[in-house]
């Protein structure tokens, strides 16, 4: 049976699935609009490369900001232990200095990837206490599997 939809005729189950595709369109849009907005959601950013990023550290910024220059090779991650006091806010800073490496902050939803003449760039809120594991979820050679390296959130003096 056909329906007549601003002057064309158009089959009855095709003018359905036009109209699902249409609600289902709308739908995804406002979900992207929503994590983006109401959930704050952001993406890693690229900073512009430069070989001081090669120098893994720790700063302090104030009280509760850090920055982390986390550089990644086979296999494992410099500095391999970072901490910082409960409710910090850290910017991490990850870059390679040999392939392409995963960063994935166990607990978080962080997802970066470290390669080598990038930077990608993150900030990252730790409101509870814990160790929180980095994981390399690119497979980046025979060592892939062990590499690891931790977050200690609990040190409110934190060196
Ligand atoms: Cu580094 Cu997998």
């Amino acid at each position: 049976m056909a329906i007549n939809f601003l002057g064309i005729e158009v089959d009855k189950y095709e003018f359905r699935a036009f109209l699902t595709a249409v609600v289902v369109m709308t739908i995804f849009i406002f979900s992207m609009l929503y994590v983006v907005g109401a959930r704050r959601s952001d993406v890693p950013q690229c900073v512009n490369f430069d070989p001081s990023y090669l120098k893994p550290r720790v700063e302090k910024i104030d009280d509760s900001t850090y920055q982390v220059f986390v550089v990644a090779q086979m296999w494992g991650y410099q500095p391999s232990e970072i901490r910082i006091p409960v409710g910090s806010t850290v910017n991490f800073y990850v870059t390679s200095k040999d392939v392409v490496h995963g960063f994935m902050i166990d607990q978080k939803d962080i997802n970066m990837m470290a390669e080598y003449g990038n930077i990608t760039k993150r900030t990252v809120k730790f409101k509870d206490p814990g160790v929180y594991t980095i994981t390399c979820h690119e497979y980046c050679g025979v060592g892939h599997q062990n590499m690891q390296g931790q977050i200690i959130v609990n040190f409110p003096q934190a060196q």
